[in-house]
């Protein structure tokens, strides 16, 4: 099988990335960086590029029978003018180069990354798949993202809208972030920390995309989250139970607010997702529970 990964030198498309090697996949990355740790590998090649921009990268994706979508500014950074116009560009070119170059191919499944900020702030609201879209920035961000890779399904090719939670991983994301302050003992609850936080275990999100490629019966949009999401402050209590450290603090909203801008209103929504066609299309999760991912990943 072959399968080009934009965004394949991230955090989820380097541990994608590896896993499909594993399998004897052949993977192409796209990235504007030359690194990759598994340059050399067999089955594996990079195209350095940009993918906001066309060119001839894209008459490599024809030749696929997978494309999975990751590419995007990291939202973790300061929302000025700027900044947020590249968090659009970066997903919304990408994707519409995407869908335009396998117009022209023999790709038989799309998938393209979306979130939960879809959704936006929903206090104690059950999300599934057929929740309506929420309000504010990430919302819609995920929604004109979302709106440009179902394109793709007019040339007849599977598209899958992959609406992740918080992914935990070693190797990046918010996890990544985090382990430092809670290990010097800084960790804290976020404002009032009652809000819900969804969550997947890197494996479990590398497994439900292999499981997705194969089932035919898999498109639209699908919830990238463990079965029980979980308020900030036990959250907070289960990463400071795994490094075995105390985490009294509480970060106030105002003070998040002043350091981080219009990004703490995203770090402060609810978003209580369940994983309502994962548990359908009949995904194993390995690490379903908070206590054990995190023992797995810090222990
Ligand atoms: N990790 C999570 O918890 C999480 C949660 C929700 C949604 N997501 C979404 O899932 C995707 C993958 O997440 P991740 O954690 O792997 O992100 P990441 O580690 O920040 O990687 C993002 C990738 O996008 C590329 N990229 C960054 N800025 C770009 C730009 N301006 N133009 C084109 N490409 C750009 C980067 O490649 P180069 O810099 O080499 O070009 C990199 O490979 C992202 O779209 C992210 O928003 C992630």
């Amino acid at each position: 099988m072959k399968a080009l990964i934009t965004g394949g030198t991230g955090f989820v498309g380097s541990c994608l990335t590896g896993r499909l090697l594993d399998l004897g996949w052949d993977v192409t990355i796209t990235g504007r960086s030359s690194k990759s740790s598994y340059a050399g590998r067999k089955g594996f090649s990079q195209i350095v590029c940009d993918t906001t921009i066309k060119g001839d990268w894209q008459t490599r994706v024809a030749d696929m029978d997978v494309v999975i979508n990751l590419a995007g500014k990291n939202i973790f950074t300061r929302w000025n003018a700027g900044n947020k116009l590249e968090i659009k560009e970066s997903r919304f070119l990408t994707t519409i180069n995407l869908v335009e170059a396998m117009s022209k191919g023999n790709v038989r499944v799309f998938l393209s990354t979306s979130a939960s900020g879809f959704y936006g702030d929903r206090k104690d609201d059950i999300l599934t798949e057929k929740s309506s879209k929420g309000d504010g920035f990430l919302s819609d961000v995920c929604m004109v993202w979302e709106n440009q890779a179902l394109k793709a399904e007019a040339n007849g090719i599977r598209t899958v809208l992959m609406r992740f939670g918080m992914i935990l991983g070693k190797e990046g994301g918010a996890l990544k972030m985090m382990v430092t302050p809670f290990k010097l003992g800084l960790g804290g609850k976020l404002g009032a920390g009652d809000h819900w936080m969804s969550w997947m275990h890197i494996d479990d999100l590398v497994s439900a995309i292999l499981l997705l490629i194969k089932h035919e019966g898999a498109r639209g949009p699908i919830n990238f989250c463990s079965p029980y999401a979980i308020r900030n402050n036990d959250f907070t209590r289960a990463m400071a139970h795994a490094l075995g450290r105390p985490a009294f603090f509480t970060i106030p909203s105002w003070a998040l607010k002043g350091v981080m801008g219009e990004l703490a209103d995203a770090l402060l929504s609810s978003q209580r997702m369940v994983a309502g066609e994962l548990n359908s299309l009949g995904h194993h999760f390995s690490y379903p529970e908070i206590d054990m991912a995190l023992t797995h990943l810090l222990g």
